[in-house]
């Protein structure tokens, strides 16, 4: 390999590795990017016990869940109350803290709230 190959060998992996310590991902390597997917979170996590449509599964129901489908609960519940469940846990509802980032769980009470019935 002769000088200017290996030099230029040099600088593309400087720029690589600088550019992955700056961003965390090359955009070439994450096209996804780092946007949080509520709706897959909440699938794969929340719904064994609170269901796709938030109404609750059996399980969710022995287990005392509510329905985030109610217009009435939604009225009821403060956003507050919603991410410190999500983020402690309450009675039977596990908690979270450990498993989700604190963005994940903010996109994930935000997607409860979308459980509702939509406001004529
Ligand atoms: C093992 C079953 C189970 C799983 C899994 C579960 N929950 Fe729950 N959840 C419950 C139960 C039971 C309650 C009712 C707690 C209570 O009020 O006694 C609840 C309550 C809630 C509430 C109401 C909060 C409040 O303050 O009343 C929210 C919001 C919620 N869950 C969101 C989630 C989200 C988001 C996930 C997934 C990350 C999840 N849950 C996973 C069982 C579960």
């Amino acid at each position: 390999m002769n000088m200017r190959k290996s030099a230029l060998l040099y600088l593309i992996s400087f720029f690589i590795i600088t550019l992955v310590s700056y961003t965390g991902c090359p955009s070439v390597f994450c096209q996804e990017g780092e946007e949080i997917n509520a709706k897959s979170l909440y699938i794969y996590h929340c719904t064994t016990c609170h269901g796709e449509d938030g109404k609750g599964t059996k399980r969710g129901h022995e287990l005392k869940a509510p329905n985030f489908a109610d217009p009435k609960w939604q009225a009821t519940k403060k956003d507050e109350e919603i991410l410190n469940t999500i983020t402690s846990g309450k009675n039977k509802m596990p908690k979270w803290s450990e498993k989700l980032k604190p963005e994940e769980i903010q996109a994930l009470a935000k997607y409860v709230r979308k459980l509702a019935p939509k406001k004529r």
